[in-house]
């Protein structure tokens, strides 16, 4: 397998990340000078890693190319390379859909994948979209891998996706709090990361039973769980939270 990336930025470094730490076979992996110092790091690290300064060398040179570009780019690039019917395309640009991805690259062997940081550590959802083996078997090694035939479904996947920063943020508003309490910051960030960890790990164990026992199971009556929803209930902070991941499904579904 010879892999080819046109950008490498934080998510194409994370899969080549995720690659090197995975049973994955890749006999080369070509990547973008750009982003030049994450290119740099990547070739250093690693002796299959290989930085082509040509986007067209890059395809040429590769049996998969991965797009791991933002949108603008993609719209301004993709059109003029040239994608010989022979090569299987995987996009992770977010907000061009498969017509206009087959459009820009004037092939058919492209689908859709939603890699994100974690990959990097093999962990994560991967949706594939639309269903396809070259994809699948690349990516099983690197997280769990959900194939969805219908795009527009699919794309509901990136709204829920989008909510890692405002997750992370939660992590560091807690852990600030705790600073500004007197705890030392190592012990703060210590806390909160193993305290988020544990949750996550028991909502994985016990998904079958869906997430609002979970929600009930946390409460105390009267406790101070109890107390901490409430208020954020009474903010509309799920509301809110609803919300924008309504705005973010309008704009993925454009
Ligand atoms: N980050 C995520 O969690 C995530 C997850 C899934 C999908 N995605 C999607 O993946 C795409 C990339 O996201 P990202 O977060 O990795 O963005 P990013 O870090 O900004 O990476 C984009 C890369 O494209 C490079 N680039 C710009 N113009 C180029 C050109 N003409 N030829 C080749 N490379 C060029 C940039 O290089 P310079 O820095 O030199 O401009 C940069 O390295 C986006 O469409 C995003 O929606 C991201």
């Amino acid at each position: 397998m010879i892999l080819g990336f046109i950008g490498t930025g934080k998510i194409s470094s994370s899969i080549i990340l995720g690659i090197f730490k995975s049973k994955l076979k890749v006999r080369r992996i070509y990547i973008s000078s750009r982003n030049r110092s994450i290119a740099k790091k990547l070739a250093n690290e690693f002796g299959r890693v290989k930085i082509l300064k040509d986007n067209q060398d890059i395809i040429n040179k590769s049996s998969i190319i991965i797009l791991g570009i933002t949108p603008n780019v993609g719209r301004k690039i993709l059109s003029k390379l040239k994608f010989a019917s022979n090569k299987k395309i995987i996009s992770l640009i977010s907000t061009i859909n498969l017509a206009n991805l087959k459009r820009l690259t004037k092939n058919k062997n492209i689908v859709r994948a939603t890699p994100l940081p974690p990959i990097e550590i093999k962990k994560g959802p991967i949706v594939i979209c639309p269903p396809n083996k070259t994809a699948k078997n690349l990516f099983k090694h690197l997280g769990e891998v959900l194939e969805i035939r219908n795009e527009k479904l699919s794309n509901k996947f990136w709204s829920t996706a989008s909510i890692m920063a405002a997750y992370y943020e939660i992590l560091n508003t807690s852990t600030n709090w705790l600073i500004r309490k007197g705890i030392n910051k190592n012990l703060a960030q210590n806390y909160i990361a193993e305290l988020f960890l544990s949750l996550s790990q028991d909502a994985v164990n016990k998904r079958s039973q869906g997430f609002k026992k979970l929600v009930a199971d946390s409460q105390t009556p009267k406790g101070l769980n109890m107390q901490a929803l409430q208020e954020l209930k009474k903010a509309k902070f799920y509301y809110k939270f609803t919300k924008a991941l309504d705005n973010i499904n309008k704009r993925v579904s454009k």
